[in-house]
């Protein structure tokens, strides 16, 4: 469980905002009802920002009270939706922003989401009069700070349930697949769900991988035994088409493979039990930094405790994936 550290509450705030911004993840409805009951809690007024940036540079925000985060946190999405908001980089579009948050008597903001959404989220803290506190909200695990994002264990096990499925076809006729996951720029979800379904390979974007190389893997399987059905798990990467792409190289290389895109469903479903309470520690923590005085921080957690990491931080380093996992993973294909 979380170690929750303690403050004084000697900065409250006037009025707190939240917004969901980004792609959504699975346990963002249990943070955003962990900030607010945390406010109601300290008698700080909380608004929810209807889809993102892009409802709050309108003033599309309302109050919220307990009623309003009743029953969610069990759904997945995000009850305030979401959006991602190009013309949130603009400064100009920033200033708007606050001054809409001040003219309501708001003076702090709560951004749950993925790196892009924390970025507008510093800069809005950096350049103007309110208070910012980012949460991690992406299935990808990617953001520096934070051991662990709401939604990745979410993405990670509805991953593992499709390919549990996979793997009896597979083994029925002896096929081998492609499994596509999440991961643009991380194979965070690929490593730990090919780990946990135990893959016949794992490919990432942070490591170039040979065709030879899984052709090699293939051949050592059946001659071990093993049969010549397999899963291989492929992080979509910043190309399209590179599963389908890597299903043609293998055919060159006589051996066949069907793809099968997991897509959009990795974001979408109830939070598992970690998630909910995860989001719920990270929501309500949240307010407790705020009435403490911090800005222009991200909560996350490490070695099991609530800590912050200045968002400047969070944008510039970047989390790189945990080399000794992959190199176990890749143990564990042999
Ligand atoms: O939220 C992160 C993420 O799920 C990535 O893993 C994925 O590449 C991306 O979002 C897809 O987002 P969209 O559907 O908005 O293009």
């Amino acid at each position: 469980m979380y170690q929750i550290p303690t403050f004084e509450c000697d900065n409250k705030p006037e009025a707190i905002a939240i917004l969901t911004s980004g792609g959504d993840s699975p346990g963002m409805n249990p943070a955003i009802r962990g900030v607010v009951r945390a406010a109601l809690h300290h008698g700080i007024k909380v608004y929810g920002v209807h889809k993102g940036y892009s409802g709050l540079i309108i003033g599309d925000l309302q109050e919220m009270n307990s009623a309003s985060v009743t029953n969610i946190v069990q759904r997945g999405g995000t009850i305030l939706k979401s959006d991602r908001c190009l013309a949130f980089k603009d400064p100009e579009v920033r200033y708007q922003a606050a001054e809409i948050l001040k003219e309501k008597g708001i003076d702090s903001l709560v951004v749950i989401g993925g790196d892009g959404s924390l970025t507008g989220a510093h800069l809005l803290a950096a350049e103007n009069d309110i208070r910012v506190i980012g949460l991690p909200g992406t299935i990808d695990n990617d953001i520096y700070g934070t051991d662990d994002t709401i939604g990745f264990d979410t993405a990670v096990n509805t991953a593992l349930d499709a390919i549990d499925k996979i793997r009896d076809t597979a083994l029925s006729h002896e096929s081998l697949f492609l499994v596509e996951v999440m991961g643009r720029n991380s194979g965070f979800i690929a490593t730990h769900v090919g780990i946990a379904c135990g893959a016949e390979m794992i490919v990432v974007p942070e490591y170039e991988v040979q065709i030879e190389s899984i052709c090699f893997q293939l051949a050592s399987n059946r001659e071990q035994g093993k049969g010549s059905s397999g899963i291989i798990v492929v992080a979509e990467g910043q190309t399209p088409g590179l599963t389908y792409s890597l299903a043609t190289q293998l055919k060159q290389h006589n051996q066949s493979a069907k793809v099968c895109i997991l897509g959009h469903i990795q974001r979408g479903g109830s939070p598992t039990g970690h998630d909910r309470v995860l989001a719920s520690c990270l929501g309500a923590s949240a307010v407790d930094y705020l009435c403490a005085g911090y800005n222009d921080v991200m909560i996350g957690v490490k070695n099991g405790q609530i800590v912050d990491t200045p968002l400047k931080q969070v944008i510039e380093k970047g989390k790189q994936l945990d080399e000794a996992l992959f190199e176990r993973a890749l143990l564990l294909h042999k």
